[in-house]
């Protein structure tokens, strides 16, 4: 695993979406698996603008996103479904027949896990993952103790997470459980761009990256991943102790 240190969070998701418009340069059927949070929004933006400027296009990718709120249709003002067509995928030439988002409605979701894992096989597996990092060191919604030969499955969200995220549902309380895209679905991608940005990740940051190799901090698996690399500003770099490994 790599760090790379940026100044700041317009200069990291710039950064981060010119190595996702690498790949696609490289493979324009390549197959994504996206964050949500405010973390990315940045390198949307970017990745827009250079589609507009006609240096990226989407046409021929496939879309998979990491997670979504159990219990939420597709057209609730918080769902990951409204987050990424009003950020990404409405704004972009992708193609609607490849756009993957979990289905937080679905009548079984268990059976909605199992397609969704088969959908992400069928498309021959990911190969750019980007992330996010929870302040407790989640990726995707793989909370503390998420196994790490896990698949897409409903989880239980940690009150913390739902804290953080509660200022987006009316009175202010998120919804208890999700699914996600599991920690070896995330691991067996050939490519993972994983972004941090503020203080309020530093700890997290410096413990994945900097501690053990544990299940109880989600993120620190990267660190067996070949292909990992940290896009950070330098405020959640700023735990670091061992300095940056490049
Ligand atoms: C949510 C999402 C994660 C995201 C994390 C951090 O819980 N499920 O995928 O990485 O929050 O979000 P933010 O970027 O807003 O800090």
């Amino acid at each position: 695993m790599r760090a790379r240190v940026f100044p700041d969070y317009e200069a990291m998701g710039a950064a981060a979406a010119d190595a996702v418009a690498r790949a696609l340069g490289e493979d324009p059927s390549a197959v994504l698996l996206l964050p949500t949070g405010t973390t990315p929004l940045g390198m949307y933006r970017r990745l827009v603008d250079m589609h507009r400027l006609g240096e990226v296009s989407f046409l021929r990718a496939t879309f998979f996103n990491l997670d979504e709120y159990l219990g939420l249709v597709p057209d609730h003002p918080a769902s990951y479904h409204v987050y990424m067509k009003e950020h990404f995928y409405g704004l972009i030439d992708a193609d609607p027949a490849r756009i993957f988002v979990p289905d937080g409605a679905a009548p079984d979701p268990e059976a909605e896990c199992e397609r969704y894992e088969a959908a992400i096989r069928e498309a021959g597996g990911v190969d750019v993952c980007v992330l996010g990092i929870g302040r407790n060191g989640h990726i995707g919604f793989n909370e503390p103790g998420a196994p790490f030969d896990s698949r897409t499955r409903v989880v239980t969200l940690s009150e913390s997470t739902r804290l953080v995220n509660a200022a987006d549902f009316e009175a202010n309380r998120a919804p208890e459980q999700a699914i996600t895209v599991g920690m070896a679905t995330i691991f067996e991608s050939n490519e993972v761009l994983l972004l941090a940005s503020g203080t309020n990740k530093a700890s997290a940051v410096a413990a994945a990256l900097e501690g053990d190799v544990s299940e109880s901090m989600p993120a620190s698996m990267l660190t067996l991943h070949q292909r990992t690399v940290l896009f950070l500003d330098e405020d959640a770099a700023s735990d670091l102790g061992h300095g940056v490994p490049g």
